[in-house]
């Protein structure tokens, strides 16, 4: 079949079978490498935002794809009627790496903020039932994430949503001292808001939580599924501030591509989900945990917390300079290769000619240019995909 072909009948299946709940290009991409994708035509991309996240170590890692490729041939799926190796030995290096809790697997982000509520609705019990977030978060689109998500946009036409929800400003620990009262089973927080425009709580803010949890038996609960997995410098985001919670959401970057979600929680915590509380079909099945286990090693072996700090630095050094020659450039913000390029003005116009110049960045909030490229990312990579930039601004 002819590429030109392939992406016509492509998007004529996708105009008559796919939903179109998307803003998709017509574009179809047919492979994947490190920071480069390719489309069907053969054009190559620089993937400056690979995956929304997900292939945070870059498309189709090596050690990734070996492990698939073995755990494949040994066993892909076994359900949690019984134990399974991989499973417990992902457990044990989320536990080693965070703050020594226990963990839960699931499929998605979403998923794994669902089963974090539930469990701080189920441990907090008697009279406990509300749950705080923080406005401009994002949480998910299932019914209780897309609950917990702060932003009103995000629930027009799904009323009514779960009681006992309540938001509250970001950052404003008055306003959180007044939602608190005994009534409260958990907060909810991303200690780097990802689709809300890459803001960082600030540190006095999480310990604030943190206290208001402890005085009223209510359970702490930071979402990392977007911020995790090393991409601000740390495993974790909320360790640039050193304010444990007391349960933790995990996804997106954790399977190295492969779905995967996951909870941690403080032992104590955990243990509330006891049989028959919670569930998930494919939670924890060996060849997600076998892609997570490699990924983990994958950062490990080749530095790349310590590439994404430094990487990071890097990138921000050289969008100041743009910022000097680009007007539309308000200021650059964000941790590691956590990186909000705040401008002015609109942004999907700058994206879409990023695109068709051959980079792929985001855009969030309509005026946040996301930047988050793969950890492995080289100073090479990063100036070509800022001198497309620089050119599209020009
Ligand atoms: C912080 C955060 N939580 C939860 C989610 C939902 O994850 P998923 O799309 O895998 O359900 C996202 C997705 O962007 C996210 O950024």
């Amino acid at each position: 079949m002819g590429t030109t072909m392939l992406t016509q009948e492509t998007n004529e299946l996708f105009d008559k079978y796919v939903i179109g709940n998307y803003f998709r290009q017509n574009h179809v991409i047919v492979k994947g490498s490190g920071s480069k994708i390719w489309d069907a035509d053969g054009k190559e991309y620089l993937d400056m935002f690979p995956g929304w996240a997900v292939s945070g170590i870059g498309h189709c890692h090596p050690k990734v794809v070996r492990a698939i490729q073995h755990q494949a041939e040994t066993l892909i799926h076994m359900d949690n009627t019984f134990c399974n190796e991989p499973q417990g030995i992902l457990a044990r290096m989320i536990s080693e790496r965070s703050f020594g809790g226990k963990c839960f697997f699931c499929n998605s982000g979403a998923e794994a903020v669902e089963a974090a509520l539930k469990l701080a609705r189920r441990y907090t019990a008697k009279g406990k039932y509300k749950i705080i977030s923080v406005e401009g978060s994002f949480h998910g689109r299932t019914i209780g994430a897309m609950t917990a998500t702060a932003q009103p946009k995000k629930h027009e036409g799904f009323l009514p949503l779960i009681p006992g929800f309540i938001y509250v400003p970001f950052n404003d620990i008055e306003a959180l001292r007044e939602a608190f009262d005994d009534e409260v089973a958990a907060v909810i927080l991303e200690p780097i808001q990802g689709e809300g425009g890459i803001r960082a709580a600030e540190t006095h803010y999480l310990q604030a939580i943190r206290d208001l949890c402890d005085q009223h038996n209510a359970v702490a609960i930071w979402d990392e599924v977007q911020c995790g997995m090393g991409r601000t410098g740390k495993w974790f985001g909320y360790q640039n501030a050193g304010v444990e919670p007391d349960i933790m959401t995990m996804a997106k970057a954790l399977g190295g591509g492969i779905s995967i979600g996951a909870i941690a929680a403080r032992p104590e915590v955990a243990d509330a989900l006891v049989p028959g509380t919670h569930a998930s079909t494919f939670g924890g099945n060996p060849l997600a945990c076998a892609a997570a286990i490699a990924t983990i090693e994958a950062i490990e072996e080749g530095n790349l917390i310590e590439n994404a700090l430094k990487m990071g630095e890097y990138t921000r050094g050289k969008i100041l300079q743009l910022q000097e020659k680009h007007s539309c450039i308000d200021h650059v913000r964000g941790l590691g290769l956590m990186i909000g390029i705040q401008l002015n003005e609109p942004g999907t116009g700058i994206v879409q000619r990023c695109w068709d110049k051959g980079m792929r960045i985001n855009c969030t909030q309509d005026t946040v240019l996301r930047f988050m490229p793969a950890l492995n990312i080289t100073e090479d990579l990063i100036d070509q995909a800022l001198n497309i930039l620089d050119e599209v601004m020009t």
